[in-house]
């Protein structure tokens, strides 16, 4: 299948081009910046998929079967609000827009569990693990642009019926090579990440290999009959990125939550994944356990809970 991936310079998106070639795809990745270079069987297109011209040539090149949509701001507050809301809203309509009126028979977009508002003042979760369907309160222009990249992808599968669209959420994305020690996406280890709990707690411990997610996108773009057009799906890892229980840390830094955490004991994530389990068959396969064993680093801290 000819897959055309945006933002596959970046962190996810590396190991989305990889994958998805190592699974037989032709796959053309599209980003404004060349990254550490395309691997063997990626061909790598520079565009700024904002400049309308510049997407509707390379739509017109490619024609891809399928598009995997990652590009955009990754980050909260890494530009101003109204910036990541406009980049991130425009490039998601573009793309998944032309996708379906270029051909493409399914395309997915890169969402954010931060769709759920976590990290503002009083936040208060229904229930958790958090599944896909808990109700969503952004409070950052981010969370709210996966919002509105959510409702696009509904929006337009209600008028574009040959093409099936989904939003996937990735937790905390960690690349192959920081499992190795290279910093995570706010700048620390992964072992940091463990030894204090304050650095993970803003996204609830969650956390999913790189790997993984992509083998999610793979999934969704090989099997769409599987899915309703508009589905939401979770690319978490099975467990906490975490030393103690979430029951613990939970309410620790995150005041209010006793009762709704009070299940999650041992390893148990505050992200559920069933959907993508239910309709593709997916689940994590990494762990930071496995991932982690015989580094150096994380040597220095003995996991209580295994
Ligand atoms: N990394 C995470 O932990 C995480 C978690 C949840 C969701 N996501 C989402 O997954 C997607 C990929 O995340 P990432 O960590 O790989 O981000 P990243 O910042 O590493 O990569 C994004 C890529 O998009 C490219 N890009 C940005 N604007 C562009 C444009 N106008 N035209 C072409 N290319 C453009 C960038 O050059 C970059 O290579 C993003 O949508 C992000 O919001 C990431």
């Amino acid at each position: 299948m000819r897959v055309l991936v945006t933002g596959g310079s970046g962190r996810l998106g590396r190991s989305v081009v990889r994958v998805l070639a190592l699974r037989g795809h032709d796959v053309v990745s599209v980003d404004v910046s060349p990254g550490p270079g395309a691997p063997e069987g990626v061909r790598h297109r520079a565009a700024d998929l904002l400049d309308g011209a510049a997407r509707t040539a390379v739509f017109a090149e490619t024609r891809p079967d399928a598009v995997v949509h990652l590009a955009g701001v990754s980050v909260p507050f890494a530009r101003p609000d109204t910036e990541i809301l406009d980049i991130n809203t425009r490039l998601a309509w573009g793309v998944l827009a032309q996708a379906a009126e270029s051909g493409a028979r399914v395309a997915a977009a890169a969402s954010s569990p931060t769709v759920f508002g976590y990290g503002a003042p009083e936040w208060r979760p229904r229930y958790l693990p958090l599944d896909e369907v808990h109700p969503v309160a952004p409070w950052h222009s981010y969370g709210l642009s996966k919002v509105i990249i959510e409702e696009t992808a509904r929006a337009l599968a209600r008028t574009h019926r040959d093409c099936v669209f989904a939003s996937v959420r990735p937790s905390y994305v960690i690349a192959p090579e920081e499992w190795a020690g290279a910093v995570t996406q706010q700048g620390h280890t992964v072992a940091q990440r463990l030894a204090d709990p304050a650095l993970a707690a803003p996204s609830l411990f969650n956390y999913v290999d790189a790997r993984d997610a992509a083998e999610l996108f793979a999934l969704v773009i090989e099997r769409p009959e599987r899915i309703s057009s508009g589905q939401v799906l979770h690319a978490s890892a099975g467990d906490a990125l975490a030393l103690r229980p979430l029951t613990e840390l939970l309410p620790r830094f995150h005041p209010g939550t006793e009762e709704s955490a009070a299940g999650l004991t041992g390893s148990a994530p505050a992200f559920a994944t069933g959907a993508a389990e239910r309709h593709l068959g997916w689940r994590p396969k990494r762990h930071w356990r496995t991932e982690l064993r015989g580094r150096p680093d994380a040597a220095q801290h003995p996991d209580p809970i295994a």
